[in-house]
């Protein structure tokens, strides 16, 4: 019998988000993952596909970023604001060529360290460019999981412990983003669209609202 995680995963096969940082030569390279992660925060992810595709065009690697001005890195920026982002995207560059071969390290402790990298990139590049076993909880990730088990939202520790239970073994990757688009697509802040989940029946939020919804329809 499918479960939860199976549900989520076929879902998102039929209904993920289309972004230039999602086509398989992108997601599976974890340079391209950072790239598009440092973009996305404090960015909507709809503002973010062009200059992502003019970025990696124009510095499809690691090292000719790291060889790049300063300059023509915050041009490039323009448009998507926070030009610290840029400032330390192209120092961490730098580093990495520096320290580590030009390797993006795939282990969370080199990653908080580096310029830029927070908890949540930190685990999304460990999740998204790497497939590894660890998630980032990002806004509609704790909302989802906050709502099918009746958390409180801002109770990461509990959220995490919780989305440690579900992970599936190598589908990391597209389990982080599944629950991304649920939350962006069907499970939005003000607006439910339960009829159409696929984690409906597990759901508390759903399940102790179910009359409500039950009287709309
Ligand atoms: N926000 C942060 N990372 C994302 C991703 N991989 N897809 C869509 N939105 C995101």
């Amino acid at each position: 019998m499918a479960n939860l995680t199976d549900n989520l995963l076929s879902w998102y096969k039929k209904n993920k988000r289309k972004f230039p940082w999602r086509i398989k030569k992108n997601i599976e390279n974890p340079y391209y993952v950072w790239i598009s992660e440092i973009m996305l925060q404090q960015t909507n992810a709809n503002s973010v596909s062009d200059h992502y595709k003019k970025f990696i065009s124009k510095w499809p690697n690691i090292v000719s970023l790291s060889k790049a001005r300063l300059h023509s890195v915050l041009l490039l920026w323009q448009g998507l604001g926070y030009y610290r982002r840029a400032i330390n995207l192209h120092n961490t560059a730098k580093i990495i060529c520096k320290k580590f071969n030009g390797e993006i390290p795939n282990n969370y402790n080199n990653l908080i360290k580096l310029p830029g990298i927070g908890d949540y990139t930190a685990n999304a590049i460990m999740s998204i460019g790497f497939n590894k076993n660890t998630i980032g909880i990002d806004v509609n990730i704790a909302r989802v999981i906050s709502r099918l088990y009746s958390l409180d939202i801002n109770n990461h520790k509990k959220i995490s412990k919780q989305l440690h239970k579900l992970l599936p073994i190598n589908h990391s990757r597209n389990f982080m983003q599944a629950l991304m688009d649920l939350g962006a697509k069907i499970c939005q802040k003000k607006k439910v669209d339960c009829i159409i989940c696929p984690l409906r029946k597990y759901c508390h939020f759903h399940n102790k609202n179910r009359t409500t919804f039950e009287l709309e329809i």
